[in-house]
């Protein structure tokens, strides 16, 4: 029996770890999967939340590690995780996405030489001034498996000289999570007690430091969103980074700009579902709503997602306040982009990746 190692510790994190869990513990004989939390994200919006809407057992291993610096947070990850490893001898680590977690416990595996199995590797953005980027890329480099999403994440991995033989394209379990809960997500009622009407709203998330701890850039984006908020009232589960840098930066919102505490995953599943359209700067989002079909607006230079663009109901628009404003009118007037998601976004991506780690020999 295997010993793995669910490494997670940030918000987006938590979904695709679920799907591996569950399939984990339908094989007791071959699988015995640990979670382990790094406390990354320690709110229970953030963190507490997922867990019970996803179904999830407490985690095993619980690091408590919090916020921090880069440096600091990835370091003491990495200590604690260390001790811990050393002590379970897990034969497997399991990272996902492209936090500060999936890059500490993966660099804590190589040395330790335990197999690293990366769901969702491959992605670039080309934007190495995002630390996303720099987690992505030293995690596919220490990676045995390597499960992609879309093709450009072959693409990316093979450019880089990653072995063919460790590329596996599976899908995405986000999807899967996603295709899962949709009709329990309909259950929350969120639109009622926010008193929204499906198509009748637009849907807000914006986190990336490069958006949000910039002055200039900030003020920019709310007021877009301000000006926006005049044709089509727009709903913001705001993230504690954002809500302390407007604090910080004195930036306020106009009244049709209805704000509120980050969601649970089904709370904000539905909201996507039933939105006109969806103003973000996540990566997740820009893939969700091209399976949902909802126009999305992604407010960023760059993307790690090209389908979404090309087949998706993606559009980039930068952080200009002008863009912003045009393109989310445009749809507010004719409806916007459609698209349809690739044909292994079909909720067997655990499936698939399940097979190949069973198979193998670790
Ligand atoms: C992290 C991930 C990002 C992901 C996002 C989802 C990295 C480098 N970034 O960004 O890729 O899209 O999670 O949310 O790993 N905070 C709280 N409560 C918490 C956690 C954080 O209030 O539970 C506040 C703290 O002030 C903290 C700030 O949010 O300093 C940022 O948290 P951090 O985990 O560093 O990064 P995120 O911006 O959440």
């Amino acid at each position: 029996m295997k010993k793995v190692f669910l490494i997670c510790g940030a918000r987006p994190n938590f979904m695709k770890i679920a799907m591996v869990y569950k399939e984990m513990i339908e094989l007791p004989k071959k699988f015995n999967p640990l979670i382990v939390h790094t406390g990354q994200h320690y709110d229970f919006e953030l963190s507490g939340a997922f867990f019970k809407d996803l179904v999830l057992p407490k985690p095993d291993i619980y690091l408590g590690i919090g916020s921090g610096n880069h440096g600091e947070q990835t370091g003491k990850i990495m200590i604690a995780l260390e001790k811990i490893t050393l002590k379970e001898k897990p034969h497997l680590f399991v990272v996902v996405g492209d936090v500060n977690s999936t890059v500490a416990a993966s660099l804590v595996a190589a040395k330790l030489m335990i197999p690293i199995a990366h769901i969702e590797a491959g992605l670039r953005s080309f934007d190495r001034t995002m630390p996303e980027e720099i987690n992505r890329i030293v995690t596919d480099v220490l990676s045995d498996y390597l499960f992609t999403t879309e093709e450009a994440g072959n693409e990316n991995l093979k450019r880089e000289g990653i072995d063919d033989s460790k590329i596996f394209f599976v899908g995405d379990l986000m999807v899967d999570c996603l295709l899962q809960n949709r009709k329990k997500a309909s259950d929350t009622h969120i639109l009622k007690k926010l008193n929204l009407k499906k198509d009748k709203y637009g849907l807000i998330t914006l986190h990336r430091p490069s958006n949000v701890d910039n002055k200039k850039r900030l003020s920019e984006i709310i007021d877009a969103f301000n000006c926006i908020s005049k044709e089509m009232p727009l709903i913001f589960p705001i993230h504690p980074r954002t809500k302390k840098m407007m604090g910080k930066f004195d930036i306020a919102f106009d009244k049709d700009i209805h704000t509120i505490d980050p969601l649970s995953y089904l709370e904000f599943l539905h909201l996507e579902a039933n939105a006109m359209f969806v103003l973000t700067d996540s990566g997740s989002i820009q893939v969700e709503t091209s399976v949902f079909d909802i126009p999305c607006i992604t407010i960023r230079n760059n993307t790690e997602r090209p389908y979404t663009l090309l087949h998706g109901t993606n559009i980039l628009v930068g952080t200009s306040r002008n863009k912003i404003i045009t393109e989310s009118l445009k749809i507010i007037k004719n409806h916007g982009k459609t698209g349809k998601p690739h044909h292994l976004w079909d909720g067997k991506a655990k499936d698939r990746v399940i097979k190949i780690l069973n198979q193998d020999v670790y």
